[in-house]
């Protein structure tokens, strides 16, 4: 019987100025996906732990079975697959729980085919499975739990992924409140149009973190680290977000903002100290409005998803 595991990391899209088109892999959590290739044709997902029995087996809607059923089918592999996965990434949180559970589910079955396909080659088949989990097929999850790393998505059509040569030695600070947003509802909110000035700002910050993560210019990286696209719409989902941002600077932090669609907070820092204080500063803010949070505090994860033996 052939059968693998895999890990994929939780990933913070958008990194503020990139909406869509800018993410990042922390080291933890990692949703865990089991891969067995069966005789009889046809995926199924055996079993699911970790997501309260929330998360579909029907496996048309899992993203996880949908990113292999793509993947299976340019490979023309016509036998079957049973898929297990143990949720570790917390649903609705914006830290790309459902596409971490597509790239682990990928980069394992194509481990067990002795990897046909390249990494980025993967990306386009995790795409499927966002397609499926909110209605966009965005990539900026996807990309870098699988990659790992900074991965911009220069462009779309053809897809143009860009892994970010990353000078900048940067601790992540995640915090999650225990609010639950899906990404479908927080991508209803965003206006269909962008002002001529916002587009210009929002294209100096993209190019200005850029600049600043391959030279390793800090001070930049905090001046560029400002959306004007998501976050102003958002940020209303988000309890006391601004007073969260100005704890996260007194705190030290280069930046902060939301991940993906959110709840989850994000924040860049030079160090770990500073990084671990500016978690314990938001989730305490929390506490003090009877909300729950975790914190979790990291080096960026530069493997993406990986098979364990
Ligand atoms: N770029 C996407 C969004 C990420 O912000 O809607 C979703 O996690």
């Amino acid at each position: 019987m052939k059968q693998i595991k895999a890990i994929a990391p939780a990933t913070v899209a958008n990194v503020s100025c990139g909406f869509d088109v800018l993410g990042f892999a922390v080291a933890a959590p990692c949703d865990e996906v089991i891969v067995t290739l069966t005789a009889k044709p046809g995926i199924v997902v055996s079993r699911i732990t970790g997501d309260g029995g929330r998360l579909p087996t029907d496996s048309q809607r899992n993203t996880a079975s949908v990113a292999i059923q793509s993947l299976i089918q340019t490979l023309g592999y016509n036998g079957g697959v049973e898929v297990e996965l143990i949720k570790k990434l917390p649903l609705g949180s914006g830290m790309g729980s459902s596409a971490a559970s597509a790239a682990a589910a990928l980069v394992a079955i194509n481990e067990l085919f002795g990897n046909p396909v390249s990494r980025e080659e993967l990306v386009p088949h995790a795409m499927e499975a966002e397609r499926i989990a909110c209605g966009s097929a965005h990539a900026d999850n996807v990309a870098p739990s699988i990659l790992g790393g900074f991965v911009l998505i220069r462009e779309y059509d053809p897809l143009d992924v860009v892994r970010v040569p990353l000078k900048a030695q940067l601790f992540a600070t995640l915090v999650h409140p225990h609010i639950e947003l899906r990404t479908e509802d927080a991508r209803r909110v965003l206006k269909p149009t962008v002002s001529r000035k916002d587009a210009i700002r929002q294209n100096g910050n993209v190019a200005g973190l850029m600049v600043g993560l391959m030279t390793a210019d800090y001070e930049l990286i905090s001046r560029s680290l400002q959306d004007l696209i998501a976050e102003p719409v958002r940020s209303v989902f988000i309890p006391g977000f601004e007073r969260m941002k100005q704890l996260a600077k007194d705190a030290g932090a280069l930046g902060c903002g939301i991940s993906g669609s959110g709840p989850t907070l994000y924040s860049l820092s030079v160090s770990q100290e500073v990084a671990q204080r500016v978690g314990e500063a938001q989730a305490n803010e929390f506490r003090s409005m009877n909300l729950a949070s975790d914190i979790y505090v990291s080096e960026i994860n530069y493997q993406g998803a990986t098979c364990v033996k």
